[in-house]
């Protein structure tokens, strides 16, 4: 008969491990693998396909998204927020047993020891856009990005994560009715291109040794969240046409799909440097409306007028209404499969969970 001996030991996590004695036989050979579980039954990632990941803005539209995600594939999960009880009414701890829960002066027990980190924190920039905002919308994701970098370079080298997957977005690259852009391209010279550069240029501040995937997201559609969900609203209240000329870029992702991606980063060490997260088919505006005009069985001659998207988007309006054509090359070498590549099927996807009730508008 085997002994089997469980060890207790403290790591820089919050509770107790405990090291599972596994015994597997391979090849003939008896071998022990050792399943670590801390006291609150997270597993420690010392499984071969298991990882501990840390996110930050994980309360988030995608944030939950992700969460999810991981949590369904049996990998462990620290929400680093900056306020604990809103992130418990997001993952009530019935549903979610075993989820770390970290505030801000925890984050760092929560890297350390932490395979990856996530980092999709930052102030919505779907808002009026004052001075202040401005400042905060760009000093808010590069404080946060600081503080995640600071805090893995702080790391000794046997707990520091090995991979940072971070949020940036496609505004890098500015707006163009004209040009195409892809990872290559230059960056623009407008605020959210300024926003984005010094966002990036923050998380490439991180150790040398951790690899660094720089997600530029596209708009993000889903039905919890981000623009799609301010935009459905108008297109009950009005006939559902194009947004301002209709003839702008809109470079779209479906959720499914950047959380995918944002997963295969996690985990593929060939996903490192700078990735579009977009879909591979962009569209004009007009033909994003289009879409979604027919799937909400709305019809599509009305103009939306601009006003009344600033009214519900702000000045953050304009990711929408002054566009840029961002083609995922880096996706595609890598060999990244889109489950909605088109918009019309993303949309369809959406929209069939959606709950339609005109009387609302
Ligand atoms: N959704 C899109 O279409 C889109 C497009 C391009 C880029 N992105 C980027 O992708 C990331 C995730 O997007 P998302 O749509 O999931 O964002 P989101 O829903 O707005 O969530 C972002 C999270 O950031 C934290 N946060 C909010 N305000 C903050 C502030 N002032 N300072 C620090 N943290 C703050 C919050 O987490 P806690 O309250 O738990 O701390 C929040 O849950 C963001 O960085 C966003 O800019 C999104």
């Amino acid at each position: 008969m085997e002994l089997c001996r469980a060890t207790l030991s403290w790591t820089n996590s919050f509770a107790p491990v405990f090291h599972i004695p596994q015994y597997t036989q391979v090849n003939g050979c008896k071998k022990f693998r050792f399943l670590c579980m801390n006291s609150d039954n997270e597993s420690t990632g010392s499984q071969s396909n298991q990882m501990i990941v840390s996110i930050t803005g994980g309360t988030g539209f995608v944030g939950r998204r992700l969460v999810q995600r991981l949590i369904s594939d049996k990998h462990s999960v620290r929400v680093l927020t900056r306020s604990r009880a809103k992130a418990q009414s997001v993952f009530p701890v019935r549903n979610f047993p075993g989820l770390i829960i970290a505030e801000e002066s925890e984050w760092g027990k929560c890297i350390q020891g932490s395979d990856a980190v996530v980092n999709l924190a930052g102030m919505p920039i779907s808002t009026r856009w004052s001075p202040e905002i401005k400042r905060e919308i760009k000093q808010s994701r590069i404080k946060a990005t600081s503080k995640v970098v600071d805090l893995i370079n702080q790391s000794e080298d046997d707990v520091r994560p090995s991979v940072l997957v971070s949020a940036t977005a496609v505004g890098y690259y500015g707006t163009s009715e004209t040009q195409v852009f892809d990872e290559t391209s230059p960056s623009g010279n407008d605020y959210l291109a300024e926003v984005c550069r010094e966002w990036e240029g923050r998380a490439l501040k991180v150790n040398k040794d951790v690899r660094l995937v720089l997600i530029r997201i596209g708009v993000v559609l889903g039905k919890d969240g981000g623009a799609l969900a301010k935009m459905i609203p108008l297109f009950m209240m009005f006939a559902g046409g194009p947004l301002g000329s209709g003839k702008q870029w809109f470079s779209w992702i479906h959720v499914d799909d950047l959380v995918n991606l944002i997963y295969e980063s996690l985990s593929n060490p060939s996903y490192r440097g700078v990735i579009n997260g977009t879909a591979p088919n962009p569209v004009r505006l007009a033909e994003m409306c289009e879409h979604l005009g027919e799937v909400m069985g709305r019809p599509s001659w009305l103009p939306v007028p601009d006003f009344a998207l600033k009214a519900v988007l702000g000045e953050g309006a304009t990711i929408v209404l002054d566009g840029q054509r961002v083609l995922p090359k880096r996706a595609k070498e890598l060999g990244f499969s889109f489950r909605y590549p088109y918009v019309k099927d993303a949309l369809k996807s959406i929209m069939s969970t959606v709950k339609l009730s005109p009387s609302r508008f």
